[in-house]
């Protein structure tokens, strides 16, 4: 067994931990929304206004902030009009980029926003730029968050009130287009930047402040970054309308969802750790035009992207999910506390059945995936205060074979062989009052880790409550067996200042303590 230490001051904070780091996404993709999500209100399956009863218990253990939605790709192919009035006399329209089948429109802006108030979620909507125009998007938000709805006010509000909602629906985050350096409409930085400046220019809050969000790069590429903030500062007038810039990044797969070596289960942990590089890239890259740090960093795609499960639609990205992708999470929602003075919003890709999904189901069943149940293992992080932790932990040393990722999801192997490294132990922790919360991964296959944690300054260490997920590499949850991998008690011995816990190998664990 190997040892591995942590070290932290409960006075060393960074920042607040922003809820919505631990976002979703929910895109009209496959079965994610119908079926996911959504069943009908004749259906057998219980529902509350047609959303599935066991879908939003889940995510409501899962303590969701935020959902993005309805794109994606989707998103700007999608115009909202076609989505309200009565469900019965709604277009069919085909979905262009998910295998062109036909959107009934069933579901639109009154019921997501229903369903994220029953999930305890903030709505985020992805306005349309590349086949959109500013006053779709400029009515859009008025028909969601104009307060006057009566014979007086405004016809977006009393359309909305007639579609079931008198209230504003208070949809507070806006996306300016998604990708729009690719299915967003092909743009290049500056010809983005302009749409944005245009479109941004006519979004108004109507009393609510509302957080703008402008399309960032593909991956960590700082090229569009730059360009796109030289073109907001620098072109005859700056540009002050944004509050957020969003980058995606999906670390893509190894082997398939269920079917990996040893060294595709490290290639992949690698790839995922890359995030941190992006982080640091990306917020350097946009300190360098906004020092004082008034616009946020948010990724809201992020995720493994495996080949799709054999016997399914290609293009309804459904994807099984193991303890790797749960590593994978864990590790990439670490780093983002780490980064908690600059993220302020992720939204893995996505919520139900497509891609790394928290959610799967099947017919009437329902699984939390291992993904799924970080999410509910992390939820006392949100809000509470990021702090500095360091940890010295044992390296991970692999042979790689070298590839040339092609896209989100394939790469081409080149052949050679290269070492590869990683840390076996990641992590974070936060501060809440007297409640200390420390969440750690091994990432070893199969060697456990002890964990040593020394606290520094004056607060003792009262008690301490921890909880694992682990598994076999490739252990996962089935709609037979769904309940293979879950969290289970954790041993914590409290020794003065310090606390001791055996990390499984291909886990990650989570502590509660109370400081004295
Ligand atoms: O999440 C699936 C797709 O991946 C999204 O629609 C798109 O934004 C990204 O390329």
């Amino acid at each position: 067994m190997t040892t591995t230490h942590v070290t932290l001051n409960p006075a060393d904070t960074i920042a607040v931990i922003n809820p919505n780091i631990y976002g979703h996404f929910a895109e009209h993709l496959g079965r994610c929304i119908y079926d996911g999500i959504w069943v009908g209100e004749e259906s057998p399956i219980p529902n509350i206004h047609g959303f599935r009863v066991d879908v939003i218990e889940a995510l409501r253990q899962m303590k969701v902030p935020v959902i993005r939605w309805p794109g994606g790709c989707f998103a700007d192919d999608y115009h909202w009009q076609d989505g309200i009035g009565p469900r019965d006399r709604r277009p069919r329209r085909i979905n262009i980029h998910w295998g062109e089948v036909v959107e009934t429109n069933a579901v639109g802006t009154v019921e997501f926003t229903h369903f994220c108030r029953l999930v305890g979620a903030e709505p985020y909507f992805c306005g349309n730029v590349g086949s959109g125009t500013p006053r779709e998007l400029r009515d859009w938000i008025e028909y969601c968050n104009f307060p006057d709805s009566s014979s007086s006010g405004s016809t977006w509000a009393q359309q909305r009130a007639a579609d079931g909602s008198p209230s504003p629906l208070d949809v507070l985050y806006w996306g300016v287009g998604n990708e729009n350096w690719g299915c967003g409409g092909n743009f290049s930085p500056e010809d983005y930047c302009t749409e944005f400046r245009r479109f941004a220019s006519f979004i108004r809050g109507f009393g609510k402040k509302l957080n703008v969000i402008a399309c960032g790069p593909a991956n960590n590429d700082v090229e569009w970054t730059d360009r796109f903030f030289r073109k907001l500062n620098k072109d005859y007038w700056p540009f002050n309308n944004i509050d957020g810039f969003a980058a995606h990044y999906y670390c893509g797969t190894a082997g398939t969802a269920t079917q990996y070596t040893e060294e595709e289960w490290y290639r992949l942990l690698e790839k995922g750790l890359r995030m941190e590089e992006l982080v640091v890239q990306q917020r350097a890259a946009m300190d360098a035009w906004d020092p004082m740090r008034k616009i946020g960093l948010i990724i809201d795609e992020w995720g493994t992207w495996h080949p799709v499960e054999e016997g399914t639609n290609p293009a309804f990205l459904y994807q099984q999910n193991t303890v790797r992708d749960a590593i994978v999470a864990a590790n990439t929602l670490d780093i983002f506390n780490r980064h908690a003075d600059k993220v302020v919003m992720a939204n893995i890709a996505q919520m139900v059945n497509v891609l790394q999904a928290v959610i799967l189901t099947e017919g009437d069943k329902m699984l939390i995936t291992p993904t799924g149940y970080v999410y509910e293992m992390y939820s006392p992080h949100q809000g509470a205060q990021s702090l500095r932790l360091r940890i010295e932990s044992p390296e991970i040393h692999f042979q790689k074979t070298n590839i040339l990722q092609t896209s989100w999801q394939s790469a081409l192997q080149k052949g050679e062989k290269m070492e590869g490294k990683l840390p076996a132990v990641s992590g974070s922790a936060s501060i809440r009052e007297n409640q200390l919360f420390l969440s750690l991964t091994n990432s070893h296959a199969h060697e456990e880790t002890e964990v040593v944690v020394n606290l520094l300054g004056d607060a003792g260490l009262e008690t301490a409550e921890g909880r694992v997920l682990s598994g076999e590499i490739h252990a996962h949850n089935t709609f037979n067996e769904p309940r293979q991998v879950e969290p289970k008690f954790l041993t914590v011995d409290v020794r003065a200042h310090q606390l001791h816990l055996v990390l499984p190998a291909a886990s990650v664990g989570t502590v509660s303590v109370k400081l004295g």
